[in-house]
This record gives C-alpha cells, sequence and structure tokens, in this order.
C-alpha cells in the first residue's frame, strides 16, 4: 500500500520536489491518475463544462462536487484529494465557507478543499482553517469571476496578485493555484511564497503544475487554452473505437462466437 500524500506533505514539497496534480470527476477515471503517480487530484468545479458542459463554472453546486468527490475517493490510494468550493458556497460569509468546506470533507470524503481568490477571501480562508480543515487558495484567472474579468483573459497586475497570494497564505492555505499568468510573474510568486504554487498558464517556474484531465488526454474540445497540453487523444480513440462497434453491430461481426454463450 502507498503512503497516502498528506495536506502537510504538499506543503513540505516546497524547494524539494516538483508535484504533479490532475482533475478528476468519478471513480475509474481518479483511479487512472492515482495508479499513475499523481501528487494530488482536485475535484475541480471545471467539471461544469466538462462533465455538466456547461459554458462556465457558475452553474456547479456544493451537491454537485460532493457526489463527484465521493466517486473520486473510492478511487484514490495514495493521492491527496482536494475538492472545489462552487461558485457562491463561501463568498457570503466566513461561516457560510466552514459549513460548504465541512460538508466537502464531511459527506464528499475530500482531503482538503479549495476556494478562489485572495485577499477578498483571506477572512474565509482563516475560518475554514480554524476549523480543521486545509485550504488550497486560488489566484490569477479566478473563472468564477470570468464575468468581472469580461473573459478568460490573463491576469498582470504582479502587484495585486502578490498581495492577494500572500494574504492566502498568512490565513493558512497549504498550496496556492496560480492560473494564467505571464512566466515571469508564475516565478516570482514562487520564489515570494513559503507554499508550493501550483501553476496552470503560469510558466516552468512553479512548484507544482495542473491540467484538466480530459484536456490532458484530448477528450474535450470545445475550447482549448494556451496552457494545455494534449499528452494523448483519446477523443480520436474513443470515437474511432465506438464507430467500430456500432459497424459491427449493423454488419452482424459482433457479437461473434467467443462472446456469446452456449
Ligand atoms: O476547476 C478546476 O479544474 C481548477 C483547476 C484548473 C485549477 O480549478
Ligand atoms: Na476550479
Amino acid at each position: 500500500e502507498p503512503r497516502p500524500v498528506t495536506a502537510p506533505a504538499f506543503r513540505a514539497a516546497k524547494g524539494r520536489s516538483r508535484l504533479a496534480v490532475v482533475t478528476a470527476y468519478d471513480y475509474t477515471s481518479a483511479r487512472l491518475a492515482d495508479e499513475a503517480g499523481v501528487d494530488a487530484i482536485l475535484v475541480g468545479d471545471s467539471l461544469g463544462m466538462v462533465i455538466q458542459g456547461h459554458a462556465t463554472s457558475l452553474p456547479v453546486t456544493l451537491r454537485d462536487v460532493i457526489y463527484h468527490t465521493q466517486c473520486v475517493v473510492r478511487g484514490v490510494k495514495r493521492a491527496l484529494v482536494i475538492a472545489d468550493l462552487p461558485f457562491l458556497t463561501y463568498q457570503v460569509s466566513p461561516r457560510q465557507a466552514v459549513r460548504s468546506a465541512g460538508k466537502l470533507m464531511k459527506f464528499g470524503g475530500a482531503h482538503a478543499v479549495k476556494l478562489e481568490g485572495g485577499e477578498r477571501v483571506a477572512d474565509a480562508v482563516r475560518a475554514v482553517v480554524a476549523a480543521g480543515i486545509p485550504v488550497m487558495a486560488h489566484v490569477g484567472l479566478t473563472p468564477q469571476s470570468v464575468h468581472q474579468f469580461g473573459g478568460f483573459k490573463v491576469q498582470r497586475d504582479a502587484e495585486q496578485l502578490l498581495a492577494d497570494a500572500a494574504a492566502v497564505v498568512a490565513a493558512g492555505a497549504f498550496a496556492v493555484v496560480v492560473e494564467s499568468v505571464p512566466a515571469d510573474v508564475g516565478a516570482k510568486l514562487t520564489a515570494a511564497l513559503p507554499v508550493p504554487t501550483v501553476g496552470i498558464g503560469a510558466g516552468p517556474g512553479c512548484d507544482a503544475q495542473v491540467l484538466v484531465f480530459h484536456d490532458l488526454l484530448g477528450l474535450f474540445a470545445d475550447f482549448t487554452p494556451k496552457f494545455v497540453k494534449r499528452y494523448a487523444d483519446l477523443g480520436t480513440a474513443a470515437r474511432d473505437a465506438i464507430g467500430a462497434f456500432a459497424r459491427e453491430v449493423r454488419d452482424g461481426t459482433f457479437p461473434g462466437p467467443e462472446h456469446s454463450f452456449r
């Protein structure tokens, strides 16, 4: 049995080893990611796009993330499982943040939670950490604020990004996702912070990198940000396989005798 990755161990990897993080939303994909040896699995609210087919993550509910976290933890032996707090489940008050985060831990079985924002959510981070729950923060392009940004845009205000990251770390965050910032800003944040930066579109200077499962595997083609690297084309493989099945059903070659009972 592999030794599980804990939030303190994730944090302690700062400056020692680079960490790999991937999203997952169900048992089978979580099991594949865990067996591949990733350090953490994020049950991201990106599930609003890749699982539910929405244009943004805003419609995702706490119940949705609880359900997907329950599925994911059943497939994981080693990786740290981090569950995203969806839009409007922590912004109202620190009390709301503790309740929502607690439900992800208590009912979902998550090992940690993630929420978006910097200075604006520092009080929420502090409250959730005080409840005994490890918190990963998320600064830069925070997709729950897409309407305020006016689109999925690269964030370039280095001074504000540093202030945001410093605020959530001071509030107790054990790591910080940094999304869609120039590579030099990603490196600057990494040098300034005492906890790991988890980059996505934040350059090679970060302590860790995260990608969305479906993007990494070429399963999602609705849109592909510049920061996505496709390590496989499973979308094409799946379409070809299902097409072969349908052809064999129509021409009568499936099922053959080896797939039939006598
Ligand atoms: O929801 C998500 O998948 C995320 C990662 C891309 C960081 O927040
Ligand atoms: Na997210």
